[in-house]
């Protein structure tokens, strides 16, 4: 039984959800270990397009333990929207989910503090989800942050949602807005506490025991590596560990618990949000590659800036994550192009840059060196079979493992489950495939 990590490779929307989604079977758990409603998995039931903030995507399985990590900030108003709209398309238990009692808490000044933060930048702004998650996870940080535990006694709730409110009070006031009415957000978080209590654990326990019994585990990364706030392009970064280190301190599952890491990366590039962005197209392709590809953000419907596949940049993603094996998903966004060119260095102050440097200030003025592979004319979509692939997208595939260290072993196809093509050979055994076939 393995136990794996499943993250995004690039800025995020990699298509994670799905990929989750598909391999649930072969897992007893899915637990998410950062992030928190600023991500969106989307996923695809039969033609019903589903969509994930908070909750592992492993709930679309019956029986499956969906852990919520102490590594995840949640707003308890976004947790019990989405449960309440699961509800209307998935049978589940409410047992099935655990958030861990060390978890932080989005309370309402989060919001109001970054949408400060936000417009105090001006020019320089980050371009946030603006849904709290930074400003709780500054809070974290400067330990003062309320957590999911602390909903268990609403003496100590209340002491410290008076305390920290009072002191986010003198920002916001500061602003010119409003500010926020300490019982008024005391009386809002007591009623979450009676609808969370049952969903409170001791998340670490839970999945150590989990392990030790045989049972496995998939991680779920949010976001996606360069947005990392260590090993991203910081600051434009997002504010917790979406690498694979994350998956143990933001579960408290040790890296001896861990077989591997399957990083997801799709065909091309995409970012949301502000930040610099080597390959991007500014032109009419982008914008085609976007359109045909969806790219709309899942949780804030921003267009998504649309680039070639940079191997610069996932051959340092794959090494901050110990990646051997890639998933490649959406290559069907590039059926029927003529060519296809690959970032494969970057220029920088006429020299050839041999890694990818994560400062802003360097990463902007980089030029990216292209090369061209041939496109395929047969679209990708209707196959099934590895060895059916056209030979144009299998040059292509093996053109990036060339530059990255790492191999494809799994193509996705299309949004719905069956769309997926598995290289049994490359997995080697990593997968139980059986499992997950039976159940596409
Ligand atoms: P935050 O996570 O809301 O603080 O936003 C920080 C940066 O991460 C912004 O550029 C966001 O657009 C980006 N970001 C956050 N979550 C996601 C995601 O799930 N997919 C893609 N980008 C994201």
């Amino acid at each position: 039984m393995s136990n794996i990590v499943v993250l995004g490779t690039q800025w995020g929307d990699e298509g994670k959800g799905k990929i989750v989604d598909l391999l649930s079977p072969a897992f007893d758990a899915v637990a998410r270990y950062q992030g928190g409603h600023n991500a969106g998995h989307t996923v695809y039931r039969n033609g019903t397009k589903v969509v994930l903030h908070l909750i592992p995507s492993g709930i679309l399985r019956p029986g499956t333990l969906c852990v919520i990590g102490n590594g995840v900030v949640l707003d308890p108003r976004a947790f019990l929207d989405e449960l309440a709209a699961l509800r209307k398309v998935v049978d589940f238990r409410d047992e099935q989910i655990v958030i861990s009692r060390h978890t932080h808490l989005i309370l309402p000044y989060h919001r109001l503090v970054e949408r400060i933060s936000e417009d105090t930048l001006g020019e320089r702004k980050i371009g946030t989800t603006c849904r709290g998650i930074g400003p709780a996870y500054e809070d974290k940080a400067a330990r003062r942050g309320i957590r999911a535990g602390d909903l268990l006694d609403l003496a100590v709730l209340e002491d410290k949602i008076r305390q920290n409110t009072a002191e986010k009070n003198a920002l916001i006031v500061r602003a010119g807005l409003e500010p926020l009415d300490p019982r008024a957000v005391f009386e809002e978080f007591a009623g979450y506490a009676e609808s969370l209590r049952r969903f409170i654990g001791d998340a670490s326990r839970l999945l150590n025991a989990e392990i030790k019994a045989g049972r496995s585990v998939l991680f779920e990364g949010a976001q996606g590596t360069l947005l990392d706030m260590d090993h991203g392009t910081y600051p434009y970064v997002t504010s917790s560990s979406s690498t694979a280190g994350g998956a143990c301190t933001g579960l408290g599952v040790g890296p001896t618990r861990i077989d591997a890491v399957l990083g997801v990366a799709k065909a091309y590039t995409t970012r949301v949000g502000a930040g610099p962005f080597p390959t991007e197209l500014r032109d009419e392709l982008g914008k085609a590659i976007g359109k045909k590809g969806d790219e709309f953000g899942a949780t804030t419907g921003r267009a998504r800036r649309c680039g070639w596949f940079d191997t610069v940049a996932m051959a340092y993603a794959c090494r901050v994550n110990g990646i051997d094996r890639l998933v490649m998903t959406k290559p069907d966004v590039l059926d029927g192009l003529a060519e296809i060119p690959v970032c494969t260095g970057y220029l920088y102050k006429g020299s050839l840059l041999d890694e990818f440097p994560t400062e802003p200030w360097i990463l902007e003025k980089v030029q990216p060196r292209l090369e061209t592979r041939p496109g395929w004319k047969l679209p990708v979509h209707e196959i099934r079979d590895w060895e059916a692939l056209p030979p144009a997208f299998l040059d292509y595939v093996k053109f990036l493992e060339d530059r990255v260290e790492a191999r494809f072993a799994v193509v996705s196809t299309g949004v719905e489950r069956r769309d997926t093509i598995f290289n049994d050979g490359r997995l080697g055994g990593l997968l139980d495939l059986a499992k997950i076939r039976a159940a596409v």
